[in-house]
Formats: C-alpha cells, sequence, structure tokens
C-alpha cells in the first residue's frame, strides 16, 4: 500500500478516504497487476476530484495550510505496521542473499550511463574518509552505488521515512560488508547533530517527497562545513509521479511545475539549485542530462 507525495497533497484534509480506497483495493492488485491498479486508482480519483477547478482548489488548501509532517504515512509499514509485515522486512533483510539480489537488479539498471554517473559517486567519495548520509532509500539503487564504493574507512547512514526502504540499506551492507545502516525517519526532522556528514547525497529520490525547502535546509544543517551535497535528480518532468495525477486533468507542463513551486515539491532541478542557493549552499557542478538525471554538486 503506498501512498505517495502529491496523495498526501490532494487528500490532505481528508486522508481517511484515500486510506480507505487503498485498504480496500491495493492488495488486490499490487505486484502483479499494475496496469489495473492505475486505472482504478485513476476513477477513484475522478469519482472525488470530479473537475480541474476542485484538483485546483485542493492544491491551493494544500500550498497555503500543508506542512512538513505525515498524516497517511508513505504506505502502511510505517505508522500501521502490522507483526506479520515486522518479522517478513527483519528476518528478509537480514540474509546477506537479499542484499545480493538488491545489488542485482540495482546494478542492471546502472549498466548504461556508467560514466555520466561516475560524477555523482566520485563527489560523494571526496575525502579518504567520509561520513555518508543518504537521503531517501527506496529500492536501493542509489546505496548499491554507494557501498560498492565504500571502504573500512567509511560510514553510511541512510534515511527513508518507509521502514521496509530502511531496511534495504541493512542488507545491502550486510551483503558489500561495509559500515551501514538505514533508519527510518523523516528528512524534516533529521535525528542527527549538526555538521555530522561529510557528504550527503540523494539518488532519484526528490520527486516523491514533499517540502523539498524544509528537507534541503536540514541537509545543510547536518553537512560540514566543506562537505559536499550531491543529488541526481529527475529532468523530465513527466518522469515524476506528480505528473500521473496531472495529467488525469490535462494540466500543461507549465502549469504543473507553477504549482509544484507553490506545493514546495519536486518541481526540476532549476528550482531545486534556486533553494539550494537560498539555503546557504555553493555551486560547484551541474550536469544536465534531459534524457536521464541531472545531478547536482554543491558545498557547504
Ligand atoms: C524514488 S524513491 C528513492 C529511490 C532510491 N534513492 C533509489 O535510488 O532507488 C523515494 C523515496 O523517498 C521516500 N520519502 C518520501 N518522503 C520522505 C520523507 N519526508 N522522509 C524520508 N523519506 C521520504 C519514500 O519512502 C521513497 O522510498
Amino acid at each position: 500500500m503506498v501512498f505517495n507525495a502529491i496523495d498526501d497533497v490532494l487528500f490532505w484534509e481528508d486522508i481517511d478516504t484515500l486510506k480507505k480506497f487503498f485498504e480496500e483495493n491495493w492488495k488486490n492488485f499490487y505486484p502483479h497487476d499494475f496496469a489495473g491498479w492505475r486505472k482504478i486508482s485513476a476513477e477513484f480519483m475522478k469519482s472525488q476530484i470530479p473537475d480541474k477547478a476542485e484538483f485546483i482548489r485542493r492544491l491551493e488548501k494544500y500550498a497555503e495550510v500543508g506542512k512538513p509532517v505525515w498524516i497517511s504515512g508513505r504506505n502502511n509499514s510505517i505508522d500501521d505496521i502490522d507483526t506479520d509485515t515486522m518479522i517478513k522486512a527483519i528476518t528478509v533483510s537480514s540474509k546477506i542473499s537479499n542484499g545480493e539480489q538488491k545489488a542485482a537488479q540495482a546494478s542492471k539498471l546502472q549498466e548504461k550511463h556508467q560514466l555520466h554517473r561516475n560524477i555523482y559517486i566520485d563527489n560523494i567519495f571526496h575525502l579518504q574518509s567520509n561520513h555518508i548520509l543518504e537521503l531517501t532509500i527506496g529500492a536501493g539503487g542509489g546505496t548499491n552505488r554507494v557501498m560498492k564504493r565504500m571502504t573500512e574507512r567509511d560510514f553510511y547512514m541512510g534515511v527513508d521515512i518507509d521502514f521496509i526502504c530502511a531496511k534495504n540499506a541493512d542488507a545491502l551492507a550486510k551483503y558489500y560488508n561495509v559500515n551501514g545502516l538505514g533508519i527510518a525517519a523523516s528528512l524534516w526532522n533529521l535525528p542527527f547533530n549538526d555538521c555530522m556528514f561529510t557528504s550527503v547525497c540523494c539518488c532519484h529520490g526528490l520527486n516523491e517527497c514533499r517540502e523539498i525547502p524544509t528537507i534541503l535546509k536540514e541537509a545543510y544543517r547536518v553537512l560540514k562545513p566543506g562537505g559536499k551535497f550531491v543529488i541526481e535528480c529527475t529532468h523530465n518532468i513527466r518522469n515524476t509521479q506528480s505528473y500521473r495525477d496531472f495529467s488525469i486533468y490535462n494540466f500543461s507542463d507549465e502549469e504543473m511545475i507553477y504549482w509544484l513551486k507553490q506545493l514546495r515539491m519536486y518541481a526540476g532541478s532549476q528550482n531545486v539549485e534556486e533553494i539550494l542557493a537560498a539555503c546557504g549552499f555553493k555551486f560547484c557542478n551541474r550536469i544536465i542530462d534531459v534524457n536521464l538525471r541531472d545531478i547536482l554538486v554543491y558545498e557547504k
């Protein structure tokens, strides 16, 4: 049962309706029938939000009253986890074979564009010994790349609001035999002292988060002076989960970007750079890749 950031926004005033819909339907489709899930969730959206005017009313409401707190939970494993889910997550993530499987999946995806992506990793490992914080672990694609490069001198901490995703980092750390740990917490309020990390990184995660300015401020706070913040983020705004909902109501790309900025959500790498500058980060490098993802390198 996966809620995403734009669902939170649209159902900010009525999250129980969304939860009920998920509870009644998600397991009938996931993971075997994604197309079916898409169809039924678009129908649900239309039944709740009949037209573009109502969609915009909801966006305006969130823009005005939304906060960096979770209201739905990212999925049913963070705010309503049951014993079976917990035991399954712990036992599966405790096995080296699970890390091996995750590493194989991630490496397959990364075979293409290797050179381009080395820039991301090279900047994270800018010192002899690196204290790395990864924002958003998700399926572990970025985590795999970081852990592959780690030596015994490096330390990794990963944060994801989703408990199961956090455990992906543990499985990969076991497989690569490195000093790494994933924790379930929110990026809006990182449970770390100021200036703890020499690198903060985020691989394709900001597009699924709300309240980007709060997250980037937190990244600044926990980074050491001279430390690097390296972000890989989707170039094409249509490759985001937000697009799925906006497209149901025929928003143009320009309208969508306008609204994402109002909502303090991911509105493209240029907007992220504006927020980074406002937080005090100094620009180091930028790689724009219109077909894939942009890489932003900033320093505190
Ligand atoms: C697209 S996934 C990340 C992909 C991953 N980095 C990779 O390379 O495979 C986005 C993740 O962001 C997490 N997330 C969303 N909002 C968050 C928040 N406020 N705090 C922490 N994690 C959050 C979600 O749970 C999800 O796992």
